[in-house]
């Protein structure tokens, strides 16, 4: 019977358990998103978890994509040797390495970017607490130096020795305004029907996996917005069937428009797996649970009955990383 420790392999890649760690913002890099000692020994840490797999945090694709001051960025060849040595620190420990790549759309700051913003319409994203800029509508250069620049990360990802690549399309940053109908009111092929609507996320899979048909390509979507008008389940699944088709091989399902946290309707452990059973049930390939996980028990009865192939562990991780060991070998 599956367990917590059961291995799974996706492409060339043995996963030793069913334990992930998610990315995780942990702002060590530099200035202008380099790779640090610091950021060295807060994955180090992480990896001694002895998760299947670390996720490193959202790293933006380019700087008209970043959203916080000491954010990673996967923008430049020059950031290749940090990320390198990073991955390989990561690898050394007997753990998968992966890098989650974002660009933020109209969830920053034009400070931030040192320009505009740049988003499907020019809409302000909603944030709880905080009345974003409007941005401006993208252009279809923009929709093409979108594309190229994710591509271009993707590249870096691998120079840089990652075994997985993870497209950050929820939590409100940039895909995730071009999924979801409160922020993208486009009437052309980029905008109106979930499939236009979730078109650039298409194309920019479709290339990647031609250029790199071994890479492990995940896709963090929003198992729904869980904000009124916006994305739902339903939506998630049909666009997780079409990025398996595509050759994505693993769908991470978060939430969307209203961030990472708890939803004010969600209870207890688990508290997003709902949403990422229904998406398990719907396609053939894995799929990584979320929200406030911690128990070896929930983990177990969770894979037997099929809600995820994989739970992600994050805050009681990054507080404990041993805890991660301890639920591996108990
Ligand atoms: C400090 C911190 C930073 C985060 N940064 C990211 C991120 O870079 N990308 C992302 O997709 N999710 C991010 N998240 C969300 C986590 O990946 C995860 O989904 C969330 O913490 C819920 O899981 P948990 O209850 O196990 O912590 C972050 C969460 C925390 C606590």
């Amino acid at each position: 019977m599956i367990n917590i420790n059961s291995e799974l392999q996706i492409k060339n890649s043995v996963f030793k358990n069913r334990v992930i760690v998610p990315p995780m913002a942990s702002q060590t890099a530099d200035e202008l998103g380099y790779v640090t000692n610091e950021t060295l020994n807060h994955y180090h840490r992480l990896a001694t978890s002895d998760a299947s797999l670390v996720l490193v945090e959202y790293s933006y694709v380019s700087l008209d994509g970043k959203s916080e001051p000491k954010q990673l960025g996967i923008d430049s060849y020059e950031k290749v040797m940090g990320l390198r040595q990073l991955s390989n620190m990561i690898k050394q420990t007997r753990v998968l390495a992966g890098i989650q790549l974002v660009h933020a759309g109209a969830k920053s700051t034009s400070e931030l970017t040192g320009g505009k913003l740049i988003a499907p319409s020019p809409i302000s994203t909603p944030v709880k607490g905080q009345e974003l800029e409007i941005p401006l509508q993208a252009t279809l250069a923009d929709i093409e130096k979108l594309k190229k620049d994710f591509i271009r990360a993707a590249k870096i990802a691998v120079h840089a020795n990652f075994d997985v690549i993870e497209i950050h399309a929820a939590h409100g940053y940039g895909i995730n305004q071009w999924l979801s109908p409160i922020t993208n009111q486009r009437t052309d092929q980029y905008g109106g029907t979930l499939y236009n609507r979730a078109r650039i996320l298409f194309e920019i899979v479709s290339e990647i996996r031609a250029l790199f048909p071994k890479l492990i390509i995940s896709v963090r979507i929003p198992g729904q917005d869980h904000f009124e008008n916006g994305t739902t389940t339903t939506d998630s699944i049909l666009i997780s069937k079409k990025l398996v088709y595509l050759g994505v091989d693993i769908i991470n399902v978060s939430s969307g428009i209203g961030g990472w946290r708890r939803p004010r309707d969600r209870r207890g452990e688990g508290y997003l797996v709902e949403d990422a059973r229904r998406i398990q049930k719907h396609i053939n390939a894995p799929v990584i649970g979320v929200g406030g996980i911690k128990t070896k028990k929930y983990i177990e009865e969770n894979l037997q009955n099929k809600s995820f192939s994989f739970a992600a562990i994050g805050r009681a991780i990054l507080e404990n990383p041993i805890m991660g060991k301890q639920l591996l070998t108990r």
